[in-house]
């Protein structure tokens, strides 16, 4: 059996999201129901939702296995994703996958090797390292560096990990997940020149994407437009898109062969998606649905983030962040008002939790690397209801403010 690190993200989740009142630790934006997911675009007053063209097709669809790489009309809507008028996407090229967490796994499993080199973003979603890891290659990570007003990726940093011949795979993560930081076009450019020189395949996990919100520079394009082969991007229903019930993800390549490799892989393991998940995929990423959500989650991780920045900006001795520009989640530091020094992050939020029912992620504990590693930084998921992150804000300022964090 493999050597796996605990994936402690999903364990904290796993052992407390649904027991807290407030959970401000969640990485989707604010999930919908399908009645909902229909209201974005009908006119529900005059048709009930039991007569709508998704409801009636889901209770007409026969649950055999369906099409096993994904059903036509899904695939063309992801495709869209990827697709310029003078460039169409091939479909052939998409693989749909139970989330974007199995197309990722699916990558790793399928072409590292332990005689393999893997540079991976940092800090990012632990899966993006530790499975390469556990496959026997050897990882590097290409830490973001942090400053006043961002988290930037330096070129030259990358340069110094590549091993001619050994680097295998670059794995990045845009938007990020802690940071809410973008890797801007001039760095995806530098990137796919070195990966180009250095033979090595690009996977970018863009989940959140096009979750851009808070920045006025304009939003990067994914990896897979840039006109480089070997690129392969993973991507999913869950958090831009507020579905993460139907556990849909895809992986698309530039490079057709990687997906034939990939898709004799996933026969093993996959055969095909639930079918009901696939129709509500592809009524959701119908080009005016997915404007409508994409719409509304933009509006909400915009009007949310302003929450969250007033009232990190009314506590300066006990936290201070970079501001996200993208995607659901801010990685905030908190200090201990009396000392100065960061906090426990894991006791931190073991206490905030207790005391107030309000979920965070403790920072150093699911993210970082090297002992001692973002200690006191906590990810914040800002993208739940404004409800949700309004009241759960105004309970952690009342537990700040009754001294809870003076022990912690
Ligand atoms: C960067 C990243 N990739 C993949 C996933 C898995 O998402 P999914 O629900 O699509 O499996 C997550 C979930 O948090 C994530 O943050």
């Amino acid at each position: 059996m493999v050597y796996i690190r605990p994936f402690n993200v999903e364990q904290w989740m796993d052992k407390y999201e649904t027991k807290c009142t407030n959970n401000i630790a969640e990485t989707c934006c604010d999930s919908v129901s399908l009645a909902e997911l229909i209201s974005l675009t009908s006119n529900s007053t005059t048709q009930s939702h039991s007569e709508t063209p998704l409801i009636l097709s889901l209770s007409k669809k026969r649950l055999d296995y369906g099409h096993i790489r994904g059903s036509p009309t899904l695939l063309t809507n992801i495709s869209t994703l990827y697709s310029t008028p003078s460039n169409p996407f091939p479909f052939s090229q998409i693989l749909i996958t139970p989330g974007a967490i199995a197309a990722n796994f699916l990558v790793f499993y399928t072409l590292i090797h332990p005689s393999h080199h893997v540079i991976c973003i940092h800090p990012t979603y632990q899966q993006l390292h530790s499975v390469p890891a556990s496959l026997g290659a050897s990882v590097s990570l290409w830490k973001l560096q942090e400053t006043e007003t961002s988290w930037n990726a330096d070129i030259n940093e990358l340069k110094s990990l590549i091993v001619p011949g050994a680097t295998k795979l670059l794995v990045l993560n845009n938007p990020n997940n802690p940071t809410g930081a973008v890797l801007p076009l001039e760095v995806l450019m530098e990137v796919k020149v070195l990966a180009e020189k250095y033979d090595i395949t690009v996977l970018s996990d863009e989940v959140y994407a096009p979750i851009y919100h808070s920045s006025p520079d304009p939003p990067p394009p994914s990896f897979l437009t840039l006109g480089y082969k070997n690129t392969i991007v993973t991507g999913s229903l869950s958090k831009a898109y507020s579905l993460a019930g139907i556990r849909i993800g895809w992986i698309a390549s530039n490079n057709a062969d990687i997906i034939e490799l990939l898709a004799q892989a996933r026969d093993y393991n996959t055969i095909a998606v639930s079918q009901l998940d696939d129709i509500v995929a592809a009524y959701a990423l119908s080009p005016t649905v997915r404007r409508a959500l994409v719409k509304r989650n933009i509006d909400l991780c915009e009007k949310n983030l302003e929450l969250l920045d007033d009232f990190i900006r009314k506590y300066p001795k006990h936290m201070n962040y970079v501001k996200p520009v993208s995607g659901t989640t801010a990685f905030v530091k908190f200090l201990n008002p009396r000392s100065g020094k960061v906090v426990d992050d894991v006791r931190f939020c073991e206490a905030l939790t207790r005391d107030t029912g309000v979920l965070f992620v403790p920072g150093g504990h699911c993210f970082g690397v090297d002992e001692g590693e973002f200690k006191g930084y906590v990810r914040i998921g800002y993208a739940c209801s404004t409800d949700t992150l309004r009241f759960g804000l105004m309970k952690v300022g009342a537990w700040i403010e009754g001294g809870g964090m003076d022990f912690v």
